[in-house]
């Protein structure tokens, strides 16, 4: 297995190097000066089945252009399989045709990593699960909110409730509360199609003078989680640590959910971000040791 390093997810790829016990294929990696990107295999990839790691954070379409470029040329020099490892897989947002003549942008990108020769995709807390059966290329979905809790669990939380907005609230605050042996609940939301902004709602959960959890599977604008700290902080919450698998953080994201009364935000590095003190490495290789 030749585990080849994208410019997106580099620490990545070395951490899960390390454990595999795996050298890291030597690729050259250049940007010409007006932009474009340059790659070279110094490393040969003939007959080898080869990982390439790639995340898909901002700047997206540059991140996911390149990781065509390197599955593409992959099979041109002659690899047998290419596997793509994407932690965060960006466009599955627009995963439907929420108004008349839009276009559904995840069934694209995918159409496209298919033509570059992608044979699998592995990825991490995939926003839209159910894209994956209408997928043209196999995806393995890795759920990484037991990791996350874990590491929470160090935490000493008083009286714990954990809570995960949306569609997903139910199974992420469920998974999380299992590990941390705590209650957990699902904080209802409501995105605005045209302005995106969220309502939020707590249907009388009582956080009064509780630590409380708020998990998400992403934070990008931060709306939905700024919303959710500032409400569970008028409702008397003792302590609130945010907790995401996706630090994607724009626009000061993070900055605007710790003045709103959060104590904590703890990501994975799915993403790289600076508050990545989980890693989704171990889970990964065990992954990749199976295939
Ligand atoms: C929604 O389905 C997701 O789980 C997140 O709540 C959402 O994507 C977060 O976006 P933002 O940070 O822009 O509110």
């Amino acid at each position: 297995m030749k585990l080849v390093p994208g410019p997106a997810s580099v620490e990545l790829t070395n951490k899960v190097s390390s454990i595999l016990g795996l050298r890291l294929t030597e690729l050259e990696h250049r940007i010409f000066p007006d932009g474009e990107s340059y790659f070279r295999y110094v490393d040969s990839v003939e007959n080898e089945n080869v990982v390439i790691f790639q995340s898909t954070h901002p700047p997206q379409d540059k991140h996911i252009l390149q990781l065509c470029l390197l599955s593409s040329g992959a099979k041109d020099l002659g690899a047998k399989s290419v596997v793509v490892v994407i932690p965060y897989l960006a466009y599955a947002k627009q995963d439907r045709r929420f108004k008349e003549g839009e276009v559904v942008s995840i069934d694209v990108v995918l159409k496209i990593l298919k033509q570059s020769g992608v044979d699998k995709i592995l990825t991490v807390n995939i926003h839209a699960p159910w894209i994956i059966d209408r997928s043209p290329i196999p995806i393995e979905n890795l759920d990484a909110v037991g990791t996350l809790a874990s590491y929470i669990l160090q935490m000493n939380l008083k009286n714990p409730m954990i809570l995960a907005p949306g569609k997903k609230g139910e199974y992420m605050s469920a998974t999380a509360a299992k590990v941390l042996n705590a209650d957990y609940g699902v904080i209802r939301t409501k995105r605005n199609v045209n302005t995106g902004t969220v309502e939020i709602e707590l249907e009388g959960i009582d956080v009064k003078d509780r630590d409380v959890v708020v998990i998400d599977d992403m934070i990008s604008t931060g709306g939905t989680m700024v919303k959710s700290v500032s409400t569970l902080k008028s409702a008397g919450a003792r302590r609130i640590l945010v907790g995401c698998i996706h630090a994607i953080m724009v626009d000061d994201a993070d900055k605007k959910i710790l003045s709103s009364g959060a104590d904590v935000i703890i990501a994975t590095d799915a993403v790289p971000n600076k508050y990545a003190f989980v890693s989704i490495a171990g889970l990964l290789a065990e992954c990749l040791r199976k295939l």
